[in-house]
């Protein structure tokens, strides 16, 4: 166990800094194994402030240290490792210090680290400590001027925020550029690069006429790959200046592309830096998700200047006011990009299978959490994409137009400061007139509500009474909660046709405020099929008995696509648990199948239609009311699925040949074509035939990796173990060269669904091409074997477990907040019978004993541990 437990950091306690800082002045000189930081901050005591100063500061080599030019006596201050106190300080001053640090031997990713052949920074939650001392919080705000210095040979390109000021050579083959950034920011958005790198340019004009130059920096190799993230970029600028009325800010707009990386992306000012695996594109390379992951993601990173950037986060627990709505924003430019209901329907998938499960085991936390240890464990799927969905109740509370306005009337509000989330409700509230006292409660109380819904029908008087009961189920720490305000979204079919209500409208929504309520719907000519929870207007499990007859009117005639895939969903859920596979599938499910195959829906969202739940909702489903066994409902779905592979035969086999497309295009309709292809082929996989020789062919004349790869899982998962080595090795040797195809390798190999997946992902952490320091790597290999290989994760004799107990042991040192976020499959310990979650709960244990364990890992793993 590590020694004494760390801090627990209360949402309550916040305190504003005593001391204000208006400018930062860096001079950053780069050399070989180590870097010199010397920094000179403008400091002013706040009123009511004390004498002292604490400075934030982590693991730095304190050099030299003076006040106005007088340098500090050695008892004029104290400096523990983490803070730097100086006992007495005048009102106004500059606080000068030198010091020292290792980015060659920075593995955590986080302060200034070296990857590969560049210098980089990641900040964001609370790396700039990790650079030099400073008042690490989000509401510390400051003007910075950087000037960075390196060899000219090593690092050719010197890059920081905001605009160039200079450049000059300096001796010994030396050089240095000066950065200046005119809009003050809290310091987890500075940032600085320093590399041989090379540039890619394009320019933006902006609404009212400014020209900003856009320049995407690469590794060489990977110059010809920048054109779909540019792209992009421009894109998103001009969403932003029409949706929003928002315009860029600065005449110069960087992207930096770096291979080692915690995470998706960040949003440091003017300078974002990306994970290669999120902004590099080609056919070769990149898979159709992956062309619209990098639109979304530069898309995210790029409204953050708003929302995040020119208004900020007070302290870390708002932080959801700038992730939930810039994720928000991004999920509404998806939509107008492409299929509005194809992302939607995406995204709610995403958000029930992962987030609801977070919401129910022991990190379950509100949008607004109460508390952390470490701020790094709470970049959740709670406050990404729950906040989201909060952010997106508001607009359909609030309705499009007045939305907007909120969210202008909110920017100009807050502009420069520093805020939180219940300021951006009052904002909304502003505008729009509405009281959103209850609503507020979305970011206080952890879990996902449960809706049920019951649907009385007066024949006499043409009136349908919905009675609607929600329910807040416990989470840690919180029980009895009040109910919560919902938008809950409804629509009616009668005959099997959408009926408009008696005011002409095709969709109702309804304000759930209490527990039990009832609505009342009138002119209603005879009893209808309700659509409910149109557009998943709340993130709430509905909790409905409908029959398979409603399931099927559904399917076949509702006007709304997230209800027509859900319903799919239901019913295909309810086939799978009910185990009538065995006996085959009853007429009228085979029949709501055809109806979705035969549906005149785009390629696309058929093929959402048509793919069965997955492996892990199941689970969730299940976990509602039993212990989960993963084999069971492996089994189960498998069989579904040669039934119906075997069934609609011939249909899969027209649907395929119809997919056909031509030269590869990464756009929406040859998108929606591969996918609905690829289905049918994975569905004629289960029906025998020579589904393996055709995708021989596919992998041979494929010209793009989406086809690859679905011809690769075909072999790997049915063909012969000398085939599947054979297609895997000449694979390998094709694509060696590129890092992010042989991520896509490992992972092919990693979710493999059989047990001896387990040894093979061994045995490939001793490959060459993998890297224990690269956290794609990391994720392509481990996080997906234990994220999306519940075969193998949870074999019976706990290998699985062990596996992944082991690379956590590795790595908790090294990478915390990686490691820590690998920990998350067996958090969910109690989902599953006794054996398992015991054998689950013995790998937490035997970490949590581990010597020296980082912050990151503990709060993950000790908080697993508590609930029982
Ligand atoms: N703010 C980043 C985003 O756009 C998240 C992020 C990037 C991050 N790197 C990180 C968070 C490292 C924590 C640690 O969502
Ligand atoms: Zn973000």
């Amino acid at each position: 166990m590590r020694e004494g437990s760390p801090k627990t950091i209360y949402r309550k306690e916040y305190a504003e800094p005593e001391f204000a800082i208006s400018r930062v002045d860096l001079v950053v000189s780069i050399f070989d194994g180590y870097t010199l930081v010397s920094s000179t901050l403008h400091l002013n005591r706040r009123s009511g402030a004390g004498t002292s100063l604490v400075l934030d500061g982590e693991g730095l080599e304190l050099e030299a240290i003076d006040i106005d030019g007088e340098s500090l006596a050695a008892d004029g201050f104290h400096y523990d490792g983490r803070q730097l106190t100086i006992p007495a300080v005048p009102d106004d001053f500059h606080l000068h210090t030198r010091v020292k640090i290792c980015p060659e031997s920075n593995s955590s990713l986080e302060g200034l680290y070296r990857s590969r052949t560049m210098y980089c920074t990641q900040c964001e939650a609370e790396g700039f400590r990790k650079i030099t001392f400073f008042l690490d919080r989000p509401d510390v705000l400051a003007e910075f001027q950087v000037t960075v210095e390196a060899d000219k040979a090593v690092c050719p390109v010197l890059l920081s925020n905001g605009n160039l000021q200079s450049t000059r050579d300096l001796e010994d083959g030396r050089h240095q550029s000066v950065w200046h950034d005119p809009w003050p920011k809290p310091c987890y958005l500075f940032a600085l690069v320093a590399g041989d790198l090379e540039c890619v340019s394009d320019s933006f004009v902006t609404a009212s006429g400014r020209t900003v130059a856009l320049h995407i920096y690469v590794e060489a190799k990977d110059q010809n790959y920048c054109g779909h993230a540019m792209d992009s970029l421009k894109r998103s600028m001009r969403w932003d200046e029409q949706v929003y009325g928002l315009e860029y800010d600065l005449d110069l707009f960087n992207i930096v592309a770096v291979d080692d990386f915690n995470m998706g992306a960040m949003e440091n000012k003017s300078l974002n830096i990306f994970n290669t695996s999120c902004v590099l594109a080609s056919p070769d390379i990149t898979t159709d998700a992956g062309y619209l992951r990098i639109e979304s993601i530069v898309a995210h990173e790029y409204f953050h200047n708003y929302s995040g950037n020119r208004v900020t986060c007070r302290d870390w627990f708002q932080l959801s006011l700038k992730e939930g709505f810039t994720v928000f924003r991004d999920a509404q430019f998806s939509a107008d990009m492409n299929s509005a209901g194809v992302k939607r329907v995406e995204d709610v998938s995403f958000l029930r299978t992962h987030q609801f499960a977070e919401d129910a085991g022991p990190m379950a936390h509100p949008v607004r959490p109460d508390s952390f240890i470490e701020i790094s464990n709470f970049y959740t799927l709670t406050v990404y994409e729950k906040g989201s969905e909060v952010v997106r109740m508001l607009h359909s509370l609030l309705g499009h137009e007045a939305f907007i306005r909120g969210a202008q009337h909110y920017f100009r509000t807050f502009d420069g400061q520093a805020v939180t989330c219940d300021d951006f409700v009052a904002a909304m509230e502003q505008v729009s007139g509405r009281d959103l006292t209850q609503f507020r409660r979305w970011y206080e109380q952890a879990g996902t509500p449960e809706l049920a819904v019951e649907e009385q029908y007066d024949a006499q008087a043409q009136q349908l009474t919905l009675t609607v009961s929600q329910h807040n189920p416990d989470t840690p720490g919180q029980s009895d909660k009040p109910p919560l305000h919902l938008p809950l979204a409804v629509g009616m079919l009668i005959d099997g046709q959408p009926q408009a209500f008696d005011d002409g409208s095709m969709t109702r929504t309804l304000e759930v405020t209490e527990a039990r309520q009832s609505f009342q719907i009138d002119g209603v000519k005879s009893r209808p099929v309700v659509s409910l929870l149109r557009g998943f207007s709340a993130p709430v499990r509905l909790k409905s008995a409908e029959d398979d007859a409603t399931l099927e009117a559904l399917i076949s005639a509702d006007e709304d696509d997230f209800v027509r895939w859900d319903a799919m969903q239901r019913y295909a859920s309810r086939v799978i648990a009910s185990r009538q596979q065995d006996q085959g599938l009853s007429p009228s499910f085979l029949s709501a199948f055809g109806s979705a195959l035969d549906s005149d829906v785009d390629p696309a969202m058929k093929a959402l239609l048509l793919t069965l739940p997955s492996e892990e909702s199941l689970a969730d489903l299940r976990a509602q009311t039993d212990k989960v066994d993963v084999h069971e409902i492996r089994a189960a779905r498998e069989r579904v699925k040669a039934v119906l592979g075997n069934h609609f035969e011939d249909r899969w086999r027209d649907i395929f040949d119809s997919c056909a497309t031509g030269p590869y295009q990464p756009d929406g309709s040859q998108i929606g074509k591969r996918a609905l292809g690829h289905l049918a082929f994975h569905y004629l996989c289960y029906a025998g035939g020579d589904a393996l020789g055709t995708a021989q062919q596919m992998l041979a004349k494929a010209d793009n990796l989406t086809d690859r790869l679905a011809a690769l899982r075909a072999i790997v998962c049915f063909a012969s173990a000398s085939d599947r080595r054979v297609a895997l090795e000449s694979f390998y040797q094709r694509w060696q060269d590129e890092a992010l195809v042989v991520n896509q390798w490992f992972t092919v190999q990693a979710t493999r669904p059989a047990a001896d997946a387990v040894e093979a992902v061994r045995a490939l952490q001793q490959h060459p091409a993998f890297d224990w320091r690269n956290p794609n790597k990391l994720r392509a290999l481990v996080g997906a074997f234990a994220s999306a290989n519940p075969v193998a994760f949870h074999r019976a004799d706990g290998a699985g477990y062990e596996l992944l107990g082991d690379a956590i042991e590795r790595l908790q040192s090294a990478n915390p907040q990686v490691a820590a976020r690998l920990c998350a499959p067996l958090t969910r310990h109690a989902r599953y019978a006794d054996g398992a979650a015991e054998a689950m709960r013995r790998q937490l244990q035997r970490i949590a004993g581990l010597e020296n364990l980082s912050r990151d890992v503990y709060e993950v793993v000790s908080r697993s541990l508590e609930q029982d």
